[in-house]
């Protein structure tokens, strides 16, 4: 028998950094996805396997360690986490199919714990809902990383778009902006944890200066939503120029997502702003009319994707 289960890549529209404060955040799908099978070992190892990522690893479930055949991936962390907490280590093969680009704030290593859950219950038969494996798949995520929120697990297994409120209660909604959005990625990979740690570090120093900007981009994403709600595209690009400056504000920029950010605005984009941790990363334009104009203006070396938000969410198949 094999199992087999697949969940999307995310970007984040509004939100980030103020979500791990309980600000509500909007989050969406992207049609890019990470796709796990597991079968019965044929031989006494637990072999994980990815050619997209190029790496050949045997686990050692029991230990929580793995040796390398080749490949040095960073995502076998939380696989071998998922398999800590729900595989009862007889020698299975496991292996990933990946598209959405790794380390880019397109939300890889949710996508490849929530499918390696998925898939891992289908194979053992445990019943599972979308809420308790988005738990599941977060708990999984704060083993690893240490502080997140639970938005990039909840999106991955939820799909479509996604408002997180404060009591962290994901809603859907229907995405009325069924627009073309442009991610450029930077030469620099995001490194959460320590943008996350940096942001606090600075709230901790800066009480009085921090927290009304962490507070105001959760009054973003509550208008934002609206506007959502109401197509009013041209609004929620300015908001995300807004959420771009208070971004900047808490030290998560760079030059080169910076010159990617203003060349997009320049070259017609509605908004554009960092998605994700920042440091590095992406940003995302909203891109309604002209997505290749500003895929050819902010592109140095391949570095560009048009994405569109999708409403797929874990999908799981035997
Ligand atoms: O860099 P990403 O895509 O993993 O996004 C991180 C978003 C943060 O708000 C900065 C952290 C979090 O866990 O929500």
């Amino acid at each position: 028998m094999e199992s087999v289960a697949s969940a999307p890549g995310k970007t984040i529209l509004f939100g980030e950094h103020s979500v791990v404060y309980s600000e509500p955040a909007i989050a969406g799908a992207v049609n890019k996805r990470a796709t796990v099978k597991i079968r019965r070992s044929r031989n006494q190892n637990t072999i994980l396997k990815s050619k997209d990522l190029n790496f050949e690893a045997i686990l050692d479930t029991r230990k929580e360690s793995y040796s390398l055949k080749h490949g040095k991936p960073g995502i076998i962390r939380y696989i071998l986490n998922a398999l800590s907490k729900f595989h009862d280590h007889t020698p299975i093969e496991i292996l990933l199919s990946i598209n959405i680009p790794i380390g880019s704030g397109l939300g890889s290593s949710a996508a490849v714990t929530v499918a390696t859950l998925a898939a891992l219950f289908d194979y053992h038969d445990i019943p599972f809902t979308k809420e308790s494996l988005a738990q599941d798949a977060y708990n999984v995520e704060l083993d690893v990383q240490g502080m997140a929120s639970p938005l990039d697990t909840i999106v991955s297994t939820y799909g479509g778009l996604i408002y997180l409120s404060r009591e962290k209660k994901p809603i859907s909604f229907t995405n009325h902006i069924n627009s073309n959005f442009v991610i450029g990625f930077t030469t620099k990979y995001g490194n959460t944890g320590k943008m996350v740690k940096n942001v606090k570090n600075l709230k901790d120093a800066y009480p009085n200066i921090i927290n009304p900007i962490i507070e105001d981009m959760g009054f973003i994403a509550n208008e934002a939503r609206i506007a959502i709600l109401k197509n009013d595209i041209s609004k929620v690009g300015e908001l995300m120029n807004i959420n771009q400056g208070l971004l900047d504000s808490l030290g998560v920029n760079t030059s080169e997502l910076s010159r990617m950010i203003y060349l997009a605005r320049k070259n017609g984009a509605l908004g554009s702003k960092i998605t994700g941790s920042g440091g590095g990363g992406s940003i995302i334009a909203l891109c309604p009319h002209n997505p290749d104009k500003v895929m050819k203006a902010i592109n140095r070396y391949d570095n560009t994707l048009k994405i569109k938000f999708s409403k797929d969410g874990v999908l799981t198949k035997d």
